[in-house]
């Protein structure tokens, strides 16, 4: 939701800056901006991508030595130049970008038209910097304290960058709810919402907390404090991100990379975890807080969209192997109900990015009740793994591609090995079926592979279905969350709409639907409640649906009933969820291509959702 990325040192500033707009475009899409100071306070920006960006800025001055940058997901104001980033001040001596929303913009925006401010654009951002500057004048104070009271006066989220005319040597960010992260140089600082943008020029890095101001002076040390003006010590990190992670490496797109990397991304989340043959399970990051997951008599877990997905398996699995009550929550609805939390539960947050503003708001709630919170993160420094007790991360590297696909199999891996190892420690499974799922688990990345070699087969499909207007997805137990999963993935990136369901409930309703140009996608496997889902297909056959079907290698049954056979390897039935999610991620890719659709940066849509 909005990259930010900003320089201070002696390099030219503008090719530091675009190359970090294109590695946070996944964040926001729709209108990008940056403004250089050499002298003059420049300032260009214009609707569109970075790449548009760059042709509007082409020809143009693009000396400097200090700037900032923004790729913009808008909130407040539509989409157009104006509402770009960055935002001058009154004065034009100041220019902001933001990240997030300042939710009491109107009230501050009024109180500031009746003292003769103008404002040129619809944006909650304008206001903060017109305020800034409005502070900085009337109480005649130093910019890093006018910030600082500020955001006192603001309510909402932010990370902020802010470059001052007058002191051509400093920049001055601040967060709270969206990420910031300092880089520090030989004699140089950045600043990006993420690591990716800093990773080629230093490994040292800083991660703000929320309500922390930094100003970043060039020659001196960085220095932090608090909107409450205490002074804290930065904590350099190393940063361990490798570069190739951050390109294509000759995909067309990240997410037909990010799919392919799945045997290798889910190894990643099980090593040094998983010892099929010793028995050992071991998740070093919530060793001393598992006796309490064995000990809890219900777990909840919240996360929002593809990771709630990958939370649903996570019910079936806890039930399953540790017999343990689970309840799986919307962040979103869960931190505006009031859940009935104490401080005997666990709450498992779940998120690919870390950053995910209602995930965060909901630990917060379950916090405040006492609850002990163990987070699944993808992104390592972000805010949700700070604001847990304890929590694994999943180790699938970095995800570019806007659809979650290589973040959701690692959820699931991660999931696979706690549930295993609470029961365990619970004994609510025998050792003989212990060592059979370790072994089975084990076995989960070469079978994703043997899973891929169906690609030309679904590039195929995806030419019949390209045009089609709705598909439905049906699959039952642990295929259900696959089935949401699935359809998921069509609507974001091919813009088809898409429904899950689980296949019996489809007689519920969903059955009007079908009809001979209804798609239907069923995940029928060969274990669990395979017979009856073979009466789900039967009933739409009934209907002239055509059926898609996802089955385990060799399957005769759902053959003879369905119009295409995706076959994926046999695996236990709670496995299936790792493989059977594979050909799904690639229909709904071929389709979107072929639909000519941006598949790394769909409409409306961006990586990482920062505001609720
Ligand atoms: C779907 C997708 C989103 C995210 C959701 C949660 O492909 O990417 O539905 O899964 O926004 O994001 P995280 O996991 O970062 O909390």
């Amino acid at each position: 939701m909005c990259g930010i990325v900003g320089y201070i040192g002696s390099k030219q500033a503008y090719p530091i800056l675009m190359k970090g707009l294109y590695r946070l475009e996944y964040r926001g899409y729709d209108s990008a901006g940056i403004a250089l100071l050499d002298g003059d306070l420049k300032l260009y920006k214009t609707k569109g991508k970075v790449t548009d960006l760059e042709g509007f800025v082409s020809g143009k001055s693009i000396e400097g030595t200090i700037g900032i940058g923004h790729t913009r997901w808008a909130t407040h104001g539509e989409p157009n130049n104006v509402n770009a980033h960055p935002h001058f001040s009154q004065s034009q001596n100041l220019a902001i970008i933001h990240n997030g929303i300042i939710e009491n913009y109107a009230s501050i925006k009024e109180e500031l038209i009746k003292r003769g401010y103008k404002f040129s654009s619809d944006t909650d951002t304008e206001v903060l910097i017109h305020l800034i500057e409005d502070i900085k004048n009337n109480e005649n104070v130093s910019l890093d304290e006018a910030v600082r009271i500020a955001l006192n006066q603001v309510v909402g989220a932010y990370a902020i960058v802010i470059i001052s005319k007058d002191e051509p040597n400093l920049l001055i960010a601040a967060r709270k709810g969206s990420p910031l992260v300092v880089g520090i140089g030989d004699d140089d600082y950045y600043l990006a919402s993420d690591a990716a943008p800093i990773a080629e020029y230093t490994q040292d890095v800083v991660y703000l907390n929320d309500e922390e101001i930094v100003s970043v002076r060039r020659g001196e040390e960085i220095k932090i404090r608090t909107v409450k003006n205490k002074n804290k010590t930065p904590y350099i990190q190393k940063l361990e991100l490798n570069l190739t992670e951050l390109e294509k490496g000759g995909f067309d797109h990240f997410m037909l990379k990010e799919i392919n990397e799945q045997p290798s991304s889910i190894l990643d989340s099980m090593r040094g975890r998983l010892n099929a043959k010793k028995g050992i399970v071991k998740l070093g990051g919530i060793i001393d807080y598992e006796q309490k997951m064995a000990n809890a008599k219900r777990i909840t877990i919240i996360a929002c969209g593809t990771s709630w997905h990958a939370a649903l398996v996570g019910e079936y699995l806890f039930e399953d192997l540790a017999r343990t009550h689970v309840e799986v929550e919307y962040a979103s609805e869960f931190r505006y109900r009031n859940p009935i939390i104490n401080e005997d539960d666990i709450v498992i947050a779940i998120s690919q990015s870390g950053e995910t503003a209602d995930t965060l708001a909901a630990i917060e709630l379950a916090k405040s009740k006492g609850a002990t919170i163990i987070g699944i993160c993808n992104v390592v420094g972000s805010s949700i793994p700070r604001a847990t007790h304890a929590g694994t991360y999943t180790h699938a590297g970095p995800e570019i591609g806007v659809a979650s696909t290589k973040a959701f199999t690692a959820q699931v891996t991660i999931l696979t090995l706690m549930a295993l190892r609470i029961a365990k420690m619970k004994g609510t499974i025998e050792t003989s079926r212990y060592f059979q799922l370790l072994n089975a688990l084990e076995s989960i990345p070469n079978k994703v592979k043997e899973t891929l070699d169906v690609d030309d087969q679904i590039r195929t499909l995806a030419r019949t279905f390209t045009y089609a207007r709705n598909f439905l997805y049906l699959g039952r137990g642990y295929n259900f969350p696959v089935a949401l999963e699935g359809a998921l993935k069509l609507k974001e990136i091919s813009y088809i709409h898409a429904e899950g369901y689980p296949a019996a409930e489809m007689k519920h309703g969903p059955i009007a639907l079908i009809d001979s140009e209804m798609p239907v996608v069923v995940i029928a496997t060969n274990k669990g409640t395979y017979e009856k889902v073979i009466s789900n297909i039967q009933e739409v056959k009934a209907r002239k649906g055509k059926i898609i079907a996802i089955v385990t290698k060799g399957d005769k049954d759902v053959k003879k009933l369905a119009d295409y056979i995706i076959e994926v390897p046999e695996t236990e039935e709670m496995l299936v969820p790792l493989l059977a999610t594979i050909p799904l991620q690639l229909l709904s890719y071929h389709i979107a291509v072929m639909r000519d659709c941006n598949v790394d940066q769909p409409r409306n849509l961006a990586k990482s959702v920062t505001v609720e």
